[in-house]
């Protein structure tokens, strides 16, 4: 069986769906249930004795121990994190301890347990890092897309910390041997994203007729990834990335916020038109994000070259299965809209003036 971490998220959740779908090996599931993690998204597993939930902090050692000790994973696959940049602004202290903390906690549980295995066991263990392409910083527009080799140049306290636990995990490779692998992932959108992040935010804000708040000038640019196909990357660089490697993966799908957002609009109108207008309307520019990344862009050929993946989606495909997703699931919407989540919107949104 595999361990993974943050299986109640956006992502672990979509990555613990799709695994079980694709295959019968069973999912030990950690997830201390924070603002962001949503047991709803597994609601379809149920029952199932392949998903075993653990509700925990990846900080807990004494969990992670007897963890190992039960279950004996032959693998884990890490997407534990706090994840958005505007909340690290806000609040830093708690992605030090969930990202830089709790991934060194979870490195040396795993190379405890690591160590304890025989010879054939111990090589064939893998510790996936799941990462983000932020920890290279930003690009001007006519740079190339990062490549695996790039400065790490983080600028945000949610990329410092990403990058803080990418460099734990390629030492705990270098000093104690353990079988690492790590991937840098572009921007994902798609089923179950939590909606304080863009795509999501544009598409609930816009359906309850409330103003899109686009940040600054609306150009900076994303390089976006529907979900499944970023699960499907992480399946094949665990099942045959090259140990100690470090993988990107992205959607070389470019787009500045603005045509994001006037996508999303366009879909809606076509799908659920509104008879006061075009959800264009709705478009409100406001104070930009301090520290603004302007540009990211990643170069996936080095995952294409050794692993022959590339992503399935176009984003005209991926964003229209979005839209329509969030259409046909707003019972998933109204639970994760919880006094907390309205306490962040007042907390993010409050002090922005329209622009
Ligand atoms: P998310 O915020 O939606 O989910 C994070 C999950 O981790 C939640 O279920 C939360 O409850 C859990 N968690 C948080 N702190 C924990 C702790 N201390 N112990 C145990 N569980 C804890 O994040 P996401 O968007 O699904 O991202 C998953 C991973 O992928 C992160 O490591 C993130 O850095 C990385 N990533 C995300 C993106 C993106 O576009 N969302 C892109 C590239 C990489
Ligand atoms: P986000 O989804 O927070 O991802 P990240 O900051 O990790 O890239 O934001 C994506 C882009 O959208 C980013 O450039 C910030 C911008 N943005 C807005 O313009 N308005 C918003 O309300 C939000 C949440 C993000």
């Amino acid at each position: 069986m595999i361990l993974v971490t943050g299986g109640a998220g956006f992502i672990g959740a979509n990555f613990v769906l799709d695994w079980l779908a694709s295959c019968d090996e069973a999912v030990v599931n950690l997830d201390a249930l924070t603002y962001a993690g949503n047991r709803e998204s597994l609601a379809s597993l149920d029952g199932d004795p392949r998903h075993h939930f653990v509700h925990g902090d990846i900080t807990d050692r004494n969990l992670l121990d007897r963890l190992f000790a039960e279950h004996r994973p032959r693998a884990v696959v890490h997407f534990a994190a706090e994840s958005h940049v505007d909340r690290s602004i806000h609040g830093p202290g708690e992605f030090i301890q969930t990202n830089v903390q709790g991934t060194f906690t979870l490195l040396e549980a795993a190379r405890g347990f690591w160590s304890s295995l025989g010879e054939a066991d111990k090589k064939a263990f893998r510790f996936h890092h799941v990462s983000t392409d932020e920890v290279y910083g930003s690009l001007g527009r006519d740079d190339p897309p990062f490549t695996e080799t790039h400065l790490y140049q983080p600028n945000s306290p949610y990329s410092a910390s990403k990058a803080a636990s990418d460099h734990l995990v390629r030492a705990w490779h270098h000093t104690y041997g353990l079988p690492v692998l790590t991937t840098n992932c572009s921007n994902n959108y798609g089923p179950f994203h939590f909606p304080e992040k863009l795509i999501p935010l544009m598409i609930v804000n816009a359906l309850a007729g409330k103003p899109l708040p686009v940040y600054g000038d609306g150009q900076q640019v994303r390089d976006w990834l529907y979900v499944k196909d970023h699960c499907a990357a992480i399946r094949e660089v665990l099942a045959r990335g090259r140990v100690g490697e470090t993988y990107n993966i992205g959607g070389w799908n470019e787009k500045p916020n603005i045509e994001i957002v006037k996508t999303v609009c366009a879909l809606l109108d076509e799908l659920k038109p509104d008879p006061a207008g075009s959800y264009e309307r709705l478009i409100s520019y406001v104070t930009d994000r301090p520290g603004h990344d302007r540009r990211y862009a990643i170069d996936a050929r080095k995952l294409e070259r050794e692993l022959g993946w590339k992503p399935a989606e176009t984003f005209e495909t991926g964003i229209r299965k979005t839209v329509n997703w969030y259409l046909e699931h707003g019972d998933w919407v109204a639970r994760v809209q919880s006094g907390a989540y309205r306490e962040w919107l007042d907390r993010n949104y409050a002090d922005r003036n329209a622009a």
